[in-house]
């Protein structure tokens, strides 16, 4: 039998989802499998890391078993592992390495640790539609919220942050004042649809430079849902979704388009689980899009970033740590 050409294991354990995935080195998806943990931790109301991590350690094993499987595929067959170095907890990073040192070793194959933001990035890259550089790129997810300049060559110059919550973390911690489960993105984008955009007048944070604020808007929501009786709250719990998705929305296109002003980018792109968001989609109509799968954490983006790193060669990583921030 033919032997593949070219292919990449990516691993990604950086919060509650433990994701396995096969790519080729032009960026195919031969398999994509992404167990999410976040049943678990809905009880507590975000991600516990401790828990976290020994999911991670139950799971890693048939992941990467389903997602060599789904691309039929075997170790043998692979050229390369790529794998979340950081930033995330700490001890759900571990559980990934691990693994993914092991698995690289087992086959004397390469290992490529991978920034996990640039994974996000690097989900524009893969088939079918790849965005190649330059573009100006919004990643809104749920430690993170990120204007870079991706330029030409690849290179990734940061032009914004948030200075406080990231947009994500805005509707998880919204979605719990309003009483829905985690994640709340998904929650209150659902929500919102039965409800009124206009309904609350809730601020858009309005800080210097190209930096995003987010923590104002979440006091706001608590002063407005502390009135409310808890019936009182259940009939207008669409329109503060809607409301306050709203803001955030706004939050993000108007500084997105400013920063495009300054920057003179022609093309914009939205990585990052907020972008699974269907207001911030249709607010940004012309921008690129990465598919909705592919928006919130998985390993073929890991695995896509893994083609753009020098990967450390056999066996020079098993000393490899993880990091907890950049
Ligand atoms: O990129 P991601 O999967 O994990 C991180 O790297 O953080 O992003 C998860 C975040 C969560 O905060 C979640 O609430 C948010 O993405 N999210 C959404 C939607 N789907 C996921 N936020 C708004 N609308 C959505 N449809
Ligand atoms: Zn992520």
């Amino acid at each position: 039998m033919e032997r593949p050409d070219g292919l990449i294991l990516g691993i990604e354990t950086s919060c509650d989802e433990t994701a396995a995935a096969v790519i080729t080195t032009d960026g195919e998806i031969k398999s994509n499998v992404v167990a999410s943990q976040a049943e678990l931790h809905a009880a507590f109301g975000g991600v516990v890391p401790e828990i976290a991590s020994r999911r991670h350690l139950e799971l890693i094993a048939p992941v990467v078993r389903e997602a060599l499987s789904e691309a039929g595929v075997t170790l043998d067959d692979l050229d390369r592992v790529a794998v979340t170095q950081g930033p995330g907890l700490i001890g759900a990073l571990l559980v990934g390495i691990a693994a993914a040192k092991a698995l690289a070793w087992s086959r004397r194959l390469p290992l490529a640790p991978v920034d996990h933001l640039r994974g996000h990035v690097a989900s524009l890259s893969l088939q079918p539609a790849p965005v190649a550089p330059p573009f100006l790129c919004l990643l809104a997810s749920g430690g993170h919220t990120l204007l870079i300049d991706v330029r030409e060559d690849g290179t990734q110059h940061v032009l914004g942050s948030t200075l406080d919550d990231a947009a994500g973390e805005a509707f998880d911690k919204g979605a719990r004042l309003l009483g829905l489960g985690y994640p709340g993105g998904r929650e209150i984008d659902q929500l919102a649809r039965a409800g009124d955009s206009k309904a609350f007048d809730f601020p858009v944070a309005r800080v210097p430079g190209l930096d995003f604020s987010f923590s104002g808007l979440k006091t706001a929501l608590l002063y407005a849902t502390r009135d409310l009786s808890s019936e009182r709250l259940a009939e207008r719990r669409a329109d503060l979704a809607a409301s306050y998705q709203r803001a955030i929305v706004r939050a993000l296109v108007e500084r997105v388009r400013e920063a495009a002003e300054q920057t003179g980018a022609e093309r914009i792109a939205v990585v990052g689980g907020v972008a699974a968001n269907s207001e911030l989609r249709a607010g940004l109509r012309e921008a690129a899009l990465a598919p909705l799968e592919l928006c919130t954490d998985n390993a073929a983006m890991i695995a896509s970033a893994g083609r753009f790193v020098e990967p450390v060669p056999y066996p020079g990583y098993l000393g490899l740590d993880a990091y907890a921030s950049r």
